[in-house]
């Protein structure tokens, strides 16, 4: 094939059985969702480069090296949008949605970001998320953990998966932990990774999540963020690691939990799997009490998260269809037009009907078999004519001659 005719690196087909599960997971999530209030919001997925420069900050690895930015052909500087939250929080505000706090609303669609591609990594990859706007209280950060638990469980996946939690405080617990660090790593910076010292100059709380064993070394002395923490800040997370314990879900606290975007504060956490490789987080998100006023409006707190669509798929058991197969077999001239007609009428009854369209009995046969099928119609002229047809029951191996008027409601009797 022409070089250039592949799929753009990153970027993937999905063939109907993994879009089947995409499927499911979305509307699974949105109809869980939806029990909590959240509806649906459809934003553009070209938005102005502006945006995300002031929301995701200058230094997230998002706009410092994976955004897909370009001039369109008027000379307006866009992206294709690479998370949710930004487009979510500028809808709120050109919209006028300030009048209708609190606002639950939840999304879902394609994100793009310039990563390096690998297992449960791509560059085009789809999110589902939901944020809660207009609610300052830790109930709101509990209602949403809940209904993203609520959402793997439903989905059967939590047997991997574990909740780390972590709160990075108020404005005033990260500036006073920010100096901490920075004059600690300071008096160490030979010892620190090339990242590591890039992000002490332009985003010191970076350094908590770097992978880089010296790094981590470093930070086993490093003072600790929760000593930095107000009061406020404390009782704050107190009271969603209370709630957590008495909606039952488990969490363990990690305090090295910072999250690579610069909107967050207060709550921030991550969902993750052990079934997956290095790609582990499935589920993420936070507060974001700055976010809006950031982007001009008034100050209106936010909570949320989004998951990984392309993640949870990989996760998620084989699913056998939901509708049974049934095969029409028709056999002769007269058949196959008739057959035409008659699997009409059953899909209009409410079945998943296959029309077998070429090659002798043994082969129809075959691939009615491979569809996995439930039951074979064989639709014979001669029996035709007297109303007839012949069902087999290829589950328990079963056969009857069947009147064609009563053919549907013989059908849905045998699932
Ligand atoms: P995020 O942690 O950047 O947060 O992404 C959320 C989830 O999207 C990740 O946990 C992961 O499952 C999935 N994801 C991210 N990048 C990729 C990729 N390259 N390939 C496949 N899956 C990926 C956000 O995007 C925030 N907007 C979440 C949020 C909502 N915070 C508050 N509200």
């Amino acid at each position: 094939m022409s070089q250039n005719l592949k799929a753009v690196k990153g970027m993937r087909d999905l063939l109907p059985e993994l879009a089947e599960k995409f499927r499911y997971i979305e509307s699974t999530a949105s109809s869980t969702a939806g029990l909590y209030g959240f509806n649906e919001i459809r934003t553009p997925i070209l938005e102005p480069t502006a945006l995300f420069l002031r929301s995701l900050g200058d230094t997230s690895d998002i706009v410092s090296k994976e955004m897909y930015r370009f001039t369109d052909h008027g000379g307006e500087d866009l992206v294709l949008r690479p998370e949710g939250t930004a487009g979510v929080a500028r809808a709120f505000l050109c919209e006028g949605l300030a009048q209708h706090l609190p606002l639950k609303l939840c999304y879902q669609g394609p994100m793009f970001r310039r990563e390096r591609p690998q297992r449960g990594r791509y560059r085009q990859f789809s999110q589902f998320g939901v944020e809660l706007l207009g609610v300052e209280k830790p109930q709101a950060d509990l209602e949403v953990l809940a209904c993203g638990y609520r959402i793997l469980k439903t989905l059967g996946v939590l047997g991997t998966v574990t909740l780390h939690l972590n709160t990075i405080g108020d404005q005033a617990s990260r500036q006073d932990y920010r100096e901490k660090l920075v004059s600690y790593f300071s008096e160490r910076k030979s010892e620190l990774s090339k990242d590591s010292l890039d992000r002490l100059e332009k985003n010191p709380l970076r350094i908590l999540d770097s992978k880089d064993p010296s790094d981590i070394a470093l930070l086993k002395e490093a003072p600790k963020l929760h000593a930095s923490l107000s009061e406020d800040a404390k009782t704050f997370f107190n009271e969603v690691t209370e709630g957590l314990k008495l909606l039952g879900i488990p969490f363990e606290v990690d305090e090295r939990l910072v999250r690579g975007l610069d909107y967050y504060c207060h709550t921030v956490f991550e969902f993750t799997t052990t079934a997956l490789g290095a790609q582990s987080a499935i589920l993420a998100g936070g507060r974001y009490d700055g976010l809006i006023s950031d982007l001009g409006g008034p100050k209106t707190p936010g909570v949320g998260w989004a998951f990984g669509v392309d993640r949870l798929a990989e996760l998620l058991p084989e699913r056998q269809s939901e509708l049974a197969v049934i095969s029409l077999i028709p056999l002769g001239q007269e058949a196959e037009m008739k057959a035409v007609m008659i699997a009409e009428d059953l899909r209009g009854q409410g079945l998943r009907v296959e029309l077998g369209y070429s090659g002798n009995l043994a082969k129809r046969m075959k691939r009615a078999d491979k569809l996995g099928s439930q039951a074979v119609v064989i639709l014979g002229s001669d029996e035709l004519i007297k109303g007839l047809a012949t069902v087999k029951n290829l589950k328990l191996g079963t056969q009857s001659e069947v009147s064609i008027s009563s053919l549907g409601a013989h059908l849905k009797s045998l699932s």
